[in-house]
């Protein structure tokens, strides 16, 4: 069991406020035109890093710094807020998938039996992101689901039986490999049927990229029905407006999901998705995250794939967030949060269990990363007294995934969360401010109450923005909220307390998509290519205030410091020691 008593820390006081602020999507980049933190006002930002350079520096944000599978994977909020909170590195979900699949784990789970049980006589439908974007889910994780073939040619595992192949060869590879299970399932246990339903990106990869990802996953259904499985895609969305809302923020988009995915109902009705999202993207203002519900119909015009009982379905994305609404329209029995018309008897699995605390989904294919031990959970235990605020678009980031995938408080008496409803209903470029005045005022209140010794906030705005594209929009969206971060500092200030700032990943320091050499790449007509997605930059880290004893600096050894170096940090910032086997901290106390 564990020993939850920190000891104290030799040389750092206890008892400062301390401010953690997390600015989403805010990397550090050269400064260039599409640089909207460098193009915008940002005094406050500009100021640590220019009056304090042992206060200041870089972390890593993305990769293996924060447990996923490649240095090509850009960081994302769920990965680098489980970092920050948990100091260490654990094997995400995206990981955890991969080697499920190569080593051929995941047929033996229960989550995949218990899916196969509808394999005889209903339809398998597999619901989620469509893209190789890599944050909530990835294509070749879905070929790999979906494809039957002969498993002797496979040569390359290595001793544990994990594929060792380069990404490149694991996709092509990884088509035959899994459904191998699934689909030899297919044969042998009667799963003669798939519906996929997809969710159109644009959000984690480039705009205009769903058409060739519908056009791959229509290569592969194709080879599936040559071999004799029923298999096409049913009905699909833009998965900011169909089924990926998260944290209840807009039951509606979910609705709208749901409408297409099991009731075979939607505005649009087309004989082909690869049709379907070119007429759609064909549309003014049209762009893969908000492309509106359609279904694929036959030649009587009837759905293709509506979910009915007696079918499997599984939702393919191994992150959470945007996939727990569904999941609760999925498996809840109880639900209010719209009316479902119907609700199937269904055999229904995620790719990974969504959510520990709430058990949901109940069954599912491959086990979450168990990110225990969190700084959170320690700090409170040791009579921290707790705050942590954003809006609701980013509300569970530093909570719920701050917290290990948990929700809930540890101890309700020290902690109080609190959530600014976010604006519904529009993209964020059209209020690209968003609430971070709401925030840095409910940060203020809370540290001058007196009533928490921890005081923490996402401030969203050059992430959500960013993600939209819109460059004016972004370069006012990171203005506020370098102005939000000194509302709160100044609060701090006041207070002689100790601030800690950092960002999650990068997002906003570069909107355009570039070659090896750093430059734009231009398309074939000569436009450069707004990059909506994350980015692979690191990210800024400040530490001051007038709590922060005049000896403290950060430590000039840990040059390859990342995300999850930061927890240790801040829990010494509280006087503490950090556990053992935390990654180290990133400050130093000097003789002088
Ligand atoms: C999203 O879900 O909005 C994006 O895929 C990732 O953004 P986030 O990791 O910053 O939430
Ligand atoms: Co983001």
């Amino acid at each position: 069991s564990t020993d939850w008593k920190l000891p104290d820390h030799q040389k750092i006081a206890k008892n400062k406020v301390v401010g953690v602020v997390v600015l989403d999507g805010w990397g550090e980049y050269k400064d260039d035109q599409y640089n909207c933190i460098h193009t915008a006002e940002t005094p406050f930002m500009d100021s640590l890093k220019k009056n304090a350079p042992n206060r200041w520096r870089l972390i890593k944000a993305h990769g293996s710094a924060v447990g996923l599978p490649t240095e090509d994977d850009m960081g994302n909020s769920e990965v680098g807020h489980n970092a920050l909170g948990a100091g260490r590195i654990f094997a995400q979900g995206a990981k955890l998938v991969d080697f499920a699949l190569a080593s051929g784990k995941i047929y033996e789970g229960e989550g995949f039996k218990y899916i196969k049980e509808c394999f005889e006589t209903g339809t398998l439908h597999l619901i989620g992101l469509l893209s190789d974007g890599g944050v909530h889910s990835r294509l070749d994780q879905l070929q790999v689901s979906l494809i039957l073939e002969d498993f002797d040619n496979f040569v390359c595992l290595g001793p544990l039986g994990i594929i060792l192949c380069n990404a490149e060869y694991l996709s092509l590879f990884s088509i035959y490999l899994f459904v191998q299970l699934l689909l030899k399932g297919a044969s042998e246990h009667g799963a003669k049927r798939i519906r996929v339903h997809i969710l159109t990106d644009g959000r984690d990869v480039l705009d205009g990229s769903s058409v060739g990802f519908v056009e791959t996953l229509e290569n592969d259904l194709e080879d599936l029905r040559k071999k004799g499985v029923d298999s096409k895609i049913a009905s699909g969305g833009g998965r900011m407006y169909v089924t990926m809302d998260r944290y209840e923020n807009d039951w509606d988009v979910v609705k709208r999901g749901w409408d297409a995915q099991v009731l075979g109902q939607a505005p649009y009705k087309f004989k082909s998705a690869v049709e379907a999202v070119k007429k759609l993207r064909a549309e003014p203002n049209a762009n893969d995250q908000y492309l509106p519900p359609f279904v694929i119909v036959d030649e009587n015009d009837k759905a293709v794939g509506p979910i009915v009982d007696g079918d499997a379905v599984v939702t393919i994305n191994f992150r959470a967030d945007r996939m727990v609404m569904m999941a609760k329209a999925l498996e809840y029995e109880n639900f209010d949060a719209f009316d479902r018309v119907r609700f199937p008897k269904i055999h229904y699995a995620g790719m990974l269990q969504y959510d520990g605390e709430l058990k949901l989904p109940s069954h599912y294919l491959v086990s979450p990363p168990e990110i225990d031990r969190t700084s959170g959970e320690y700090l409170v235990k040791n009579g921290i007294r707790t705050f942590a605020c954003s809006e609701t678009v980013k509300f569970g980031h530093v909570t719920f995934f701050w917290n290990g995938n948990r929700s809930g408080y540890f101890n309700s008496e020290l902690e109080e969360y609190v959530e600014i409803p976010s604006d519904v209903g529009i993209t964020f470029n059209q209020e690209p401010k968003m609430k971070a005045v709401e925030i840095g005022e409910k940060a203020k209140e809370a540290i001058l109450s007196g009533r928490f010794d921890q005081i923490r906030v996402n401030i969203p705005n050059g992430d959500m923005v960013g993600h939209t594209g819109d460059i004016e929009a972004t370069r006012v969206a990171c203005k506020a909220a370098d102005e939000a971060v000194k509302m709160i500092i100044d609060a701090i200030e006041q207070v002689g307390g100790i601030y800690v700032i950092t960002a999650d990943h990068g997002n906003a320091e570069d909107m355009v998509k570039r070659n090896k050499a750093g430059d734009p790449l231009l398309d074939k007509n000569g436009k450069i290519q707004i990059l909506t997605s994350h980015t692979l930059q690191p990210v800024p880290i400040a530490i001051g205030g007038p709590g922060l004893a005049p000896n403290i600096r950060f430590r000039q050894d840990l040059a390859g410091g990342g995300l999850a170096n930061v927890a240790a940090t801040v829990i010494n910032l509280h006087g503490f020691e950090a556990p053992k086997d935390y990654e180290p901290s990133l400050i130093e106390v000097t003789d002088s």
